[in-house]
């Protein structure tokens, strides 16, 4: 007891003896106004960038403007500009360290003949690493407090700056572990429906940098359990338009997801005045894997979004994966529409190996047939009399998606077409 007590004494006196050095030691590392605006009047763009970077309010972005005006520095002018132009500034860097980064992109983009991926940290109040990309002539500025994370992966907000200013953007910071998935969104990036991806750098052998859309609500998982949402049928239409828009494109490149469940799903949502619109977009491509080689494999890999032949997936040809990758997507449609949790999904029955499969199998089947065969029954009679109005053909359409026979589900291609012509009725 005695040592304890001595210990926290030791501790507490060399506390206090540590921080009036510590502060005075970061005292010295912020640089003064004198300092700045003397880099100003001297133009030297690149001694007021490292100054800035550490200016943390020794300067308030007016007076730095109005000595960028009366010393005639036209570059620092510029960056103050666009910097103020950017009002979303939710990174936790100061507007004045962020007219320091636009000034050294100016600056360093300017001596960059050819550019390679540059990557550095700051010692700032939050550490940042900058990435430039000499294929898109991107900078990107990674604030480094994680927003959310997977099983190899931080998620970071980031900035993006090019010639059209400042965005707030996300960057997942990727082992390299799944080097398959940083090609999958290269390739996929730009597809409406899967996360759109604006640059894969890999900064060194370690890391993979992945420079993506921040979706603001996050999963599509979360998103439905708001309880303020409350989604109009044209929107609930949209969304599933888009899931089923990303998973043609994904499934015209012969790739099978596999890991479609609602968390792996991103929505985004812009509110203005009078109207708001809601993207939705497959993500993590971590499962994913090439058609011809899936044969053997787990069709998916969360046991909610299993479809009944996927607990059979040593009997599915590759071609038969394309029905399993369906079948998720359409839990997720039916989420969308009824606004709950699929009644059928039963993770513990699709892993129990207490179990034989085939009996797993019969049983999930029963559960979904029991869930659904009947109101589709109602809709496919209604269909064939052509008396379906647009809400239940959408209905007809979800309920299609996660249809108990793979065959009937149609494929992702030909459910888009046909909810695009609902969507015009
Ligand atoms: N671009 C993004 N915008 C917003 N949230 C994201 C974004 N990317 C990922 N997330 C969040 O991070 C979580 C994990 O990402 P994911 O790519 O699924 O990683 P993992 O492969 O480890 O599952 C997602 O469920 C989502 O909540
Ligand atoms: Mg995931």
């Amino acid at each position: 007891m005695l040592l304890r007590k001595l210990y926290v004494l030791v501790l507490l006196c060399s506390l206090s003896l540590s921080t009036p050095a510590f502060c005075s030691l970061e005292k010295a590392r912020v640089p003064s106004r004198a300092n700045i605006v003397e880099a100003v009047r001297r133009h030297d763009n690149k001694t007021l960038y490292h100054l800035l970077i550490r200016a943390n309010h020794t300067i308030t972005m007016a007076d730095l403007h109005a000595y960028a005006l009366s010393y005639n520095d036209a570059p620092l002018a510029e960056a103050c500009d666009t910097v103020t132009a950017y009002t979303h500034n939710r990174l936790g860097i100061s507007h004045t360290a962020l007219v320091g980064l636009v000034l050294f992109f100016k600056t360093e983009g300017a001596s960059e003949a050819g550019g390679k991926t540059t990557s550095f940290s700051s010692s700032s109040d939050i550490p940042w690493d900058v990435d430039y990309s000499a294929k898109t002539r991107n900078w990107y500025v990674i604030a480094k407090d994680q927003i959310a994370n997977g099983h190899n992966k931080v998620l970071y907000r980031a900035l993006r700056y090019n010639t059209h200013g400042l965005h707030l953007i996300a960057c997942a910071v990727q082992d390299t572990s799944m080097p398959r998935e940083g090609k999958y969104f290269a390739r996929f990036g730009a597809t409406r429906g899967v996360m759109r991806v604006y640059d894969v750098i890999h900064p060194h052998s370690r890391e993979t940098h992945v420079f993506c859309k921040l979706y603001n609500q996050g999963s599509l998982g979360k998103t439905l359990k708001k309880a303020n949402l409350s989604l109009t049928l044209y929107e609930k239409e949209v969304m599933c338009e888009q899931i089923l828009e990303g998973l043609e494109a994904i499934h015209k490149t012969k790739t099978i997801h596999r890991d479609l469940k609602s968390l792996n799903l991103l929505v985004h949502i812009d509110v203005d005045a009078d109207s708001r619109r809601i993207t939705v977009a497959i993500t993590d491509f971590g499962h994913g894997i090439p058609a011809s080689r899936v044969r053997g494999e787990r069709a998916q890999w969360n046991g909610n979004f299993y479809s009944p032949e996927a607990i059979l997936f040593k009997d599915l040809s590759g071609e038969d994966y394309y029905k399993t990758d369906l079948f998720a997507a359409g839990c997720n449609l039916y989420q969308i529409f009824y606004g709950h949790d699929c009644p059928w999904a039963d993770r513990q029955l699709v892993h129990n190996d207490s179990m034989s499969a085939k009996k797993r199998y019969s049983k999930l089947l029963h559960n979904l047939e029991a869930a659904t065969n009947a109101r589709r029954g109602v809709l496919e009679a209604k269909y064939a009399l052509h008396t379906l109005t647009p809400r239940e053909e959408f209905e007809y359409l979800v309920l299609t998606s996660v249809h108990p026979d793979p065959n009937k589900r149609q494929t992702a291609h030909d459910l888009r077409v046909w909810l695009e012509e609902i969507m015009k009725r």
